[in-house]
């Protein structure tokens, strides 16, 4: 019997928890962030989307399909003007802003041979636009008293993989980031943590598996006790709960959603070791 769990995730109920609540959700136009911007759309909250412009039409057509029609902005985030803009346009859109979830990134991956242009690639489009929008979406917040920020850090945060300077580092600053930004907001009522997911089938995974998700999930499944990648309904679950009254009294920290890859040691799924007592 194959171990490997191919079931789709079960579809939440809908509770309303978010109605008359506002979120900006960035790279909300595929994979994670479209996700987290659909369930926040189900729950009932007024969403801005931002994203990159060639993801545009893919974006609005699945929200389109789903009966919404949220406000997409599209630009880089690398760019402190646009991430400016993207502030200013949110906020004459939604009104106010309960909800900020930092989601796009730079999938930069890069050691030895990293340029400069690459670490600024990684740090702009991360942690440079986490922290902008932060600082921006705190002033409306702080006059609120109210609001919730989620940073999408990764398994990458903390550990060593191969080949990825650029990408883990700037990962491992969107941890401290949560961190500090927490501390010093807490006295406003604005709550900062991170979900690190772990291997998510996403169009970055996808490509780098060819499109050949049979032949390459049993493998990379296997970095998790859960023998499976994550799809991304699942991120956006957590998201919610740390966005929600559930988690008022969580910040700055991180929920690692990730099929159970921090937990395994180098023994892995225990294929090729037999331990005393086994069979
Ligand atoms: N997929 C995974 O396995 C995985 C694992 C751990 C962490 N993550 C993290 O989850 C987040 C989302 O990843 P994903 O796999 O869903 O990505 P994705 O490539 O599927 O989607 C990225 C989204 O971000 C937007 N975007 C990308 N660069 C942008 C830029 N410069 N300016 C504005 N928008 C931009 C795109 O338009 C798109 O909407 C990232 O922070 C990523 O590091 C992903």
């Amino acid at each position: 019997m194959s171990s490997l769990n191919t079931n789709l995730p079960y579809r939440k109920s809908i509770s309303g928890r978010f109605m008359g609540r506002t979120a900006l959700v960035t790279g909300g136009t595929d994979g994670i962030g479209r996700a987290i911007a659909l369930e926040l759309l189900r729950e009932g909250a007024n969403v801005v989307i931002a994203g990159l412009e060639a993801d545009k039409e893919n974006g609005s057509k699945t929200f389109l399909d789903e009966g919404f029609s949220p406000l997409i902005i599209t630009g880089d985030l690398a760019s402190e003007a646009f991430c400016k803009d993207l502030m200013k346009q949110s906020l004459q859109h939604l009104g106010r802003l309960d909800f900020l979830v930092n989601n796009a990134f730079s999938f930069v991956a890069k050691s030895l041979d990293a340029t400069r242009q690459d670490w600024l690639r990684s740090f702009e489009v991360g942690p440079f636009a986490f922290a902008l929008l932060t600082q921006l979406a705190a002033e409306p917040m702080k006059s609120q008293g109210f609001g919730a920020i989620v940073n999408i850090s990764s398994i990458s945060c903390r550990i060593a993989q191969p080949n990825r300077w650029t990408y883990n580092a700037a990962k491992g600053a969107v941890a401290q980031l949560t961190r500090c930004s927490a501390l010093d907001l807490a006295p406003f009522g604005i709550r900062v943590n991170s979900v690190s997911p772990g291997w998510i089938w996403t169009r970055e995974v996808d490509k780098a598996a060819g499109s050949d998700r049979a032949k390459y999930e049993p493998i990379w499944g296997k970095f998790h006790m859960l023998r499976r990648l994550g799809h991304p309904i699942e991120i956006a679950g957590p998201v919610l709960f740390l966005l929600s009254e559930d988690a008022s009294f969580i910040t700055g920290t991180d929920i690692p959603v990730d099929g159970g890859y921090n937990g395994l040691g180098p023994e892995g799924l225990g294929e090729t070791t037999k331990i005393a007592g086994s069979t």
